[in-house]
């Protein structure tokens, strides 16, 4: 999968006025946005036709998960804002996972569906005591869940993507770092590294939000890769 505009940054902001800052100061040729659960909670969807306007492609990261006909239905939402992604929790099992991708198909979407596995906060303990197993297995059964449904990828650590590889599949990650600041994250590892792990997309909030010139930021990634 070749696609040149790796970068996807992380719109983590509660206020529109931060937002427009950023994108009036960004090009839409070298990044594609994300839009998170605060930011869509507070502005919904006309937050993704402003963006979309500004010619940017969305990523929406609401991660849904509930019964398979509430997870179509959102989907159908989703889709037919033309978001260029959409994710849902694998644990939701292969049903909800069908009822996304039959969503997908109902609107004709080219846009990408994509999995959360594990999520990269949980550990080996907090595995155990939600799934009854560890992180590895863990992935690896929501894996063939994603794998099953033909899901077109799965949003993960890097480091997890070993464990995730299969073919033709797209890997989203976060965790992204061009500094030392591990912030919330348990590892954090540099754009360069998780491509090399296999990552094709790469999540990047904070070293590119809070840096004092967000296009330059971009720019420098852009050319280090
Ligand atoms: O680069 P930074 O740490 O600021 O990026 C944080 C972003 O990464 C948040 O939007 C968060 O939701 C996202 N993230 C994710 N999946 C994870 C961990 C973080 O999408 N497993």
């Amino acid at each position: 999968m070749i696609d040149s505009k790796k970068i996807i940054i992380a719109l983590d902001y509660n206020n529109s006025q931060e937002v427009s800052k950023l994108i009036n100061n960004i090009d839409p040729n070298l990044c594609r946005l994300k839009i998170g659960k605060e930011l869509f909670t507070k502005y919904g969807p006309k937050t993704i036709l402003e963006l979309h306007d500004k010619g940017f492609e969305v990523f929406l990261d609401l991660k849904f998960h509930d019964i398979p006909t509430t997870v179509y239905k959102a989907c159908i939402s989703a889709f037919s804002l033309n978001v260029w992604m959409l994710n849902i929790h694998l644990s939701g099992g292969y049903d909800m996972a069908i009822a996304a991708m039959n969503a997908k198909k109902d609107c004709q979407s080219n846009s990408k569906l994509i999995g959360v596995t594990a999520l990269t906060s949980l550990t080996d303990d907090d595995c155990i005591r939600i799934y009854g197993c560890n992180r590895s297995d863990q992935l690896k059964r929501l894996k063939d869940i994603g794998l099953d449904a033909n899901i077109d990828g799965f949003v993960c650590s890097p480091y997890d993507i070993d464990t995730l590889k299969a073919d033709n599949k797209i890997f989203v990650t976060p965790g992204i770092r061009t500094n030392n600041n591990t912030n919330d994250h348990h590892k954090v590892i540099a754009p360069q590294e998780a491509l090399k792990l296999g990552s094709n997309y790469l999540v990047i909030g904070r070293s590119i939000t809070e840096s004092s010139n967000p296009n330059k930021e971009i720019e420098k990634i852009v050319n280090s890769l």
